[in-house]
Parts: C-alpha cells; structure tokens; sequence
C-alpha cells in the first residue's frame, strides 16, 4: 500500500462511439472523490453516441470529433488531451482505428475493452463467431492498444461459461455485464503497478 502513497491523481478520458455502458460503468465506480482515477472527459467521433449523455449526468466534458480526416482528428485529439493533462486513453467500443503516430504519442498509456478472451476472435462480431464455431468458453479482456488490432499485452480477462442454448445475442449481454466489472478492476490494477 505504501508504494501508491504520492500518486498522483491519473485524469482519464473514455473514447465512445455507441451505448457507453461500459463508460458509465467506469463512472459509476470512480465517481467516489476520494477516488485517484478521475475519469475527466468523454469523447467520440458520433455525435448521436448514447453514452454522451453521460457527461452531463456525471457532470464532466464532453468531446465530439469529426474523422472525415483521420490525421486532422487525431491532431484535435491529442491537443485537447494535452489540453485537459489526460494521463490514460480508456477506449470503451470506440469504433475507429487509431493511427501509429497517435499510439505513439500517447505509448502506453492507451487501453481498450474487447468482447472474447483474446488472442481469440479479435476484431468484429465476434459473439457471431463464438457461437458458430461452437465454443464452450468465451469472455472479455481489458488490454494495452498496440498497433495490431487487439493484439497488445493483456492486463485482466474474464473467462464467462456459453450454455447450448446461448446465441449471440444472449451471449453478448452475458459478457457485457462483466465487461463492467472487468474494465474497472483492470484500471485499479494499472493504478497498483504505478
Ligand atoms: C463492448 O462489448 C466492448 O467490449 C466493445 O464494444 C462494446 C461497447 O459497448 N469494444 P458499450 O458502448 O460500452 O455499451
């Protein structure tokens, strides 16, 4: 415990594109003030993202970026990070790639949530996979964005059973649920190895 006494606070940002369930999951769980995880803002290149709402619930910032030109996005992005001294990039079902040049810029300190247990099924629809290769397990995972899609090092997952009668659908909201446990406990590791 001694170890974490003087670090500082980690002001984070959540990058959406849909529902944010798991970016309200991660609010919920840091919103205590004694928490050193804040989360500071949220952004997203779809205005009609749900989980924007979000921000004026929890009462922080919100960010809409247009991608019609990735770099110049970026650009914005980095900036208004910089901006709002943003230490951690959570991505929470961001549904666009970020360039080597953004992940470099921010090394390390980028981090995603992925729907099966990786290396497995990475990329999309994966609970469609899952089911049709007749799995018996899948799960979610909470890892380090490197330049390969859902290739970075592995920081938790949760392994979560699939019953005959599962199908995507059903599948996908078993997982969900414990993407919301999972993201959060994956931060308060990162925070222990500091
Ligand atoms: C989650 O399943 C996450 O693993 C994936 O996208 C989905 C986002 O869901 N990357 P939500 O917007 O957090 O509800």
């Amino acid at each position: 415990m001694a170890k974490l006494i003087g670090v500082k606070n980690i002001n984070t940002a959540v990058f959406i594109s849909g529902t944010g369930s798991n970016l309200k999951s991660l609010l919920n769980f840091f919103s205590n003030k004694n928490s050193k995880i804040k989360i500071r803002l949220i952004l997203s290149n779809n205005r009609n993202a749900k989980g924007l709402r979000y921000a004026k619930t929890f009462k922080i910032k919100k960010k809409i970026i247009d991608y019609k030109n990735q770099r110049l996005a970026e650009n914005k992005i980095l900036l208004f990070l910089k901006k709002n001294k943003i230490d951690l990039v959570c991505l929470a079902g961001f549904m666009r790639l970020l360039s080597k040049r953004f992940i470099n810029s921010f090394n390390g300190k980028i981090i995603n949530i992925h729907p099966s247990l990786l290396p497995k099924y990475k990329g999309l629809n994966t609970h469609e996979r899952v089911i049709n290769n007749k799995e018996k397990y899948s799960g979610c995972t909470v890892h380090y964005v490197s330049y390969k899609v859902d290739s970075g090092k592995i920081i938790m997952q949760k392994k979560v059973k699939i019953q005959k009668k599962d199908t995507a659908k059903t599948l996908s909201k078993k997982i969900l649920k414990q993407e919301h446990f999972l993201y959060p406990k994956a931060l308060l590791k990162i925070y222990a190895n500091l």
